[in-house]
């Protein structure tokens, strides 16, 4: 999937897969609410924000850039980069969850001390992660990191490349697990995680 497709007015892609396709780690009903509500609610805000201004008329990806760090632009960037993650997300996920390889595994091994480790680290890095936010596997300078943002903060907005992510607002697990965010990270990052897709956005980096 192409995230970074020109929308006007900003569209909610399709999902990459059916509904139920991430069960039982990530419920039909989960993904229902998550896209179907949530999702789209980011859509459409960013849609009636951008009415009439030039934002209407740029890529989602310029709109989250231009408004990052503008205090009088927040309520459009947190709409703009909340639909942009989200869009991204589920590229992130597959129900064939794989490992990686290639140029990507070695370079886990490099920078983040293999794929043990990364997933230990990812997992908790979601974890510590206070009240709603993310956690990344990114690209920044030819290197391999792992962040957390809070809110709709996105590395993307950043100047960093983005592989992976996943949410960890309550939204993204509480149907499924309620209060326990690791058990939801540990269950999406051994089950669900499409090393495909990082491994293009990796290539994507350079
Ligand atoms: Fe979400």
């Amino acid at each position: 999937m192409d995230v970074m497709t020109k929308s006007k007015p900003f569209a909610l892609a399709p999902l990459p897969y059916d509904e139920a396709a991430l069960a039982p780690t990530i419920s039909a009903k989960t993904m229902s609410f998550h896209y179907g509500k949530h999702h789209k609610a980011y859509v459409d805000k960013l849609n009636e924000l951008a009415k009439g201004t030039g934002y209407a008329e740029m890529k989602l990806p310029d709109v989250v850039q231009a408004t990052f760090k503008d205090s009088s632009k927040q309520a459009i960037f947190n709409n703009a980069a909340q639909a942009w993650n989200h869009a991204f997300f589920w590229a992130c996920l597959t129900p064939r969850g794989g490992a990686p390889e290639g140029g990507l595994m070695a370079a886990l091994e490099r920078d983040l001390g293999g794929y043990e480790r990364f997933k230990d680290e990812f997992a908790k890095q979601g974890a510590a992660q206070f009240g709603s936010g993310w956690v990344w596997l990114v690209a920044d300078k030819g290197k391999l990191k792992i962040e957390k943002t809070p809110d709709a903060v996105t590395p993307m907005a950043q100047g960093k490349t983005c592989l992976l992510t996943i949410d960890v607002w309550e939204h993204a697990y509480y149907l499924d697990y309620q209060n326990r965010r690791p058990d939801f990270l540990k269950a999406v990052i051994g089950n669900l995680l499409n090393w495909d897709f990082a491994a293009q956005n990796f290539e994507r980096a350079g």
